[in-house]
């Protein structure tokens, strides 16, 4: 999924919002059925997007969405020299989506500036990637105002508003300022950072009283959201956290661990039709009988591209005997292309995988294919169902999605291995992947010969333990947990503090 550039948030949004309508469960009327629901994120899905992609949340929130009226509010993408007029206001059954153009100069500043130059590395703990300036911060602001500005008019009393991801962490208390009373929710898609990488930021302070505006905090992982509230509790003279619920800054708000799913019985539908398709069947034969194994990810540096293909080289100089028998597609769009650690990785990454064919390959092989292009995600789930592994070895990842795709992809009865990282959300959740250390180019390489090497039944024995976890926490789970909480912090005023969050203990009981 994180290969395709639209990017999770959208697919979520998608899923969220209805995506393909043939493929919804029934749907669910009790998570606030008569309320509509607005979705606010940076990037909004046009309906054409949502029809070539409709992964991800989408078909999910749409089970209970297409049945009442629900508004996508985001940025259209095009930027403008002056303050943009009204959002354009388009229909789709019950789904509206509002876009406004913003502001080049404070776009800029607010994307590749603080968000994906200040944020994106320091929630990834590379904190020497950092490049904050106070002047990209500020505009991080006015962009989050601009968003608050065209978004007031458009709200209704009964409204329940659901805000995605870094890029607008500031919305809730924009909206507050302007007399917004409605339940926010938020939901935090990459990792939070431990307190002592935090504090760096020189304006850690000012961000995270802006957290302190919305009803419900969600994130991806356990860890996450002790890091968010140590924060609290060692910054902040004023706080008390219990069971879910911090009070801080004069405010009570509510925390909790939603893992985001995929819709794991569509995707393995779709699998199983790309299985044989025409393209699916052309890079089989051009495997003459090789095993594949795969990677798909945006080419970002926390993904960890180049120690994966040092582990890559470090696994055919150990096994000779691998190296006319296995294919590494990589598959890697760029991305962000307006920030230098990203122009400084993919030259690297060149580098590298010329090295390895280079040093390798033979006139008729080369051991890496290499390609920056996106794939539409038919395409990727016929090559995922083909490839014997998968390497997902992020430096940090909030969840990754891409992962659990391929695990849903695969043929049960003959399934591939996914090599995992342990900072990857996913790795807490799915154990009987091969967990590596990132950072441990040998592990890596181990990991890799021993997936290529696996006997049939102890693969078998894995992905059924691993798509158990994905069929009970799928993408319907994860929006019915968040949406509940977010309602039922309705009755917060009636709530004990010592009262554990419902969807929280509900998730526990899954054990996930
Ligand atoms: C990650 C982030 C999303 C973002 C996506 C694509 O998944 O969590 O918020 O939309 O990457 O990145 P882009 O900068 O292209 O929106």
């Amino acid at each position: 999924m994180a290969a395709n550039a639209k990017g999770r948030i959208r697919k979520a949004v998608e899923m969220i919002l209805g995506g393909d309508l043939h493929d919804l469960p029934p749907p669910a009327p009790q998570i606030g059925s008569n309320r509509r629901l607005v979705i606010v994120s940076n990037r909004v899905n046009t309906p054409a997007q949502m029809k070539s992609n409709p992964g991800g949340l989408a078909v999910a929130m749409g089970a209970a969405l297409h049945h009442r009226d629900a508004l996508w509010f985001g940025s259209s993408g095009e930027l403008v020299d002056a303050p943009a007029d009204a959002p354009r206001i388009s229909q789709e059954g019950n789904l509206v989506r509002a876009l406004i153009d913003l502001p080049r100069e404070d776009y800029n500043r607010y994307y590749a500036g603080f968000a994906n130059g200040a944020l994106w590395p320091l929630f990834h703990y590379r904190v020497g990637v950092v490049d904050f300036s106070h002047e990209n911060y500020q505009a991080y602001l006015r962009i989050n105002e601009e968003f608050a500005r065209h978004l007031v008019p458009l709200l209704q009393p009964e409204d329940i508003i659901w805000i995605h991801d870094y890029q607008l962490i500031p919305l809730a208390s924009c909206l507050r300022a302007r007399g917004v009373t409605q339940r926010i929710g938020f939901f935090l898609h990459i990792p939070f950072p431990a307190p002592e990488v935090l504090t760096t930021l020189p304006v850690h302070g000012a961000l995270m009283r802006a957290f302190a505006d919305y009803d419900l905090i969600g994130f991806q992982s356990a860890s996450d959201q002790t890091a968010f509230t140590d924060y609290m509790l060692r910054e902040r003279d004023d706080a008390t956290a219990s069971n879910g619920w911090i009070e801080a800054y004069g405010r009570r708000f509510q925390v909790g661990t939603f893992p985001i799913g995929i819709d794991t019985a569509v995707v393995a539908g779709r699998a199983r039709r790309a299985a044989g398709t025409a393209r699916t069947r052309e890079l089989k034969d051009s495997l003459s009988g090789r095993k594949l194994v795969i990677g798909v990810d945006r080419l970002d540096y926390t993904k960890g591209l180049v120690g994966r293909f040092k582990a890559v080289e470090r696994m055919f100089e150990e096994h000779a005997e691998l190296r006319r028998g296995v294919v590494v597609l990589q598959i890697a769009p760029p991305t962000r292309g307006d920030v230098a650690e990203y122009r400084r990785v993919r030259s690297e990454l060149n580098g590298l995988i010329g090295h390895i064919n280079g040093r390798f390959g033979e006139p008729d092989l080369l051991p890496v294919r290499y390609l920056n292009r996106q794939y539409s995600q038919d395409i990727l789930f016929g090559y995922f169902r083909l490839s014997a592994a998968c390497l997902v070895t992020p430096l940090r990842d909030g969840m990754n999605l891409v992962v659990k795709e391929y695990i849903a992809c695969q043929d049960p009865d003959d399934p591939g291995i996914p090599i995992l990282s342990r900072f990857a959300g996913a790795g807490q959740q799915l154990d009987a992947a091969l967990i590596v250390n990132p950072f441990d180019t040998a592990e890596m390489a181990t990991a890799l010969h021993r997936a290529l090497t696996m006997p049939l039944a102890e693969r078998r024995e894995r992905h059924k333990s691993m798509i158990d976890v994905l069929r009970g926490y799928d993408i319907h789970r994860w929006r019915d947990l968040f949406l509940t909480e977010l309602i039922c912090v309705d009755d917060q005023a009636e709530l004990p503090l010592a009262e554990p969050p419902r969807a929280a203990a509900a998730l526990a009981e899954a054990g996930t």
